[in-house]
């Protein structure tokens, strides 16, 4: 099946079976065991090494099977409880790191929490934020939409969705959510006329 870089993930849209990734790859910037699309690793690449952070970031997360995700989920509740869990954690099935189009990143030489990595100030991340959407990536979940996400702000999560998808949602300060909103509406309006 062919990757919809579009793909909305959340509680009213889990991922089917069908939909689970089959090619990924090991993930850039990082010596950890992480997988990632290929296509959003590369563009990872491109993207750090333009704006020559390779030595600043260190990605944490990449690719998660349902089970990964479950566990993570049962961990998190049983370690800091069911509101941290389902502010930070997405419900297994609903996660878009189970389609290996979502990637944590933190900074290197700092005490990233492996939940919630640090990626929230300075000149690296501001530069990272400034110029992510020329290279497909959005942050996923901002502050502000956290009632239209339904996560809490997540400074060190990006999805990649590609360009100019990414270019638009910075423009019209839209998540993901919104932005497919706009497009199912837009094409009922062309199919309609
Ligand atoms: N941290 C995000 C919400 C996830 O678990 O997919
Ligand atoms: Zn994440």
């Amino acid at each position: 099946m062919k990757t919809n870089f579009l793909q909305l993930v959340n509680p009213d849209y889990p991922i089917l079976d069908e939909e689970r990734p089959q090619l990924l790859v090991p993930a850039p910037f990082t010596t950890s065991n992480i997988l990632l699309d290929a296509t959003v690793a590369t563009e990872l690449t491109n993207l750090i090494e333009t704006l020559k952070i390779e030595n600043d970031v260190i990605v944490t997360d990449g690719y998660r099977t349902k089970k990964n995700q479950q566990d993570l989920w049962d961990e998190t509740i049983k370690e800091r409880g069911i509101t941290f869990t389902n502010k930070y954690v997405a419900k297994p099935g609903c996660s878009e790191h189970e389609l290996g189009l979502a990637v944590d990143i933190g900074l290197k030489n700092t005490i990233n929490d492996p939940i919630k990595p640090t990626f929230s100030t300075g000149p690296i991340v501001a530069r990272f934020l400034y110029n992510m959407a020329d290279f497909g990536f959005i942050l996923r979940y901002p502050k502000g939409k956290e009632s239209i996400t339904r996560i809490s702000y997540e400074p060190w999560h990006f999805r990649y969705v590609g360009t100019p998808h990414s270019q638009i949602m910075k423009q019209q300060d839209w998540v993901l959510e919104e932005y497919v909103a706009f497009l199912n509406a837009t094409r009922g309006q062309v199919n309609e006329g």
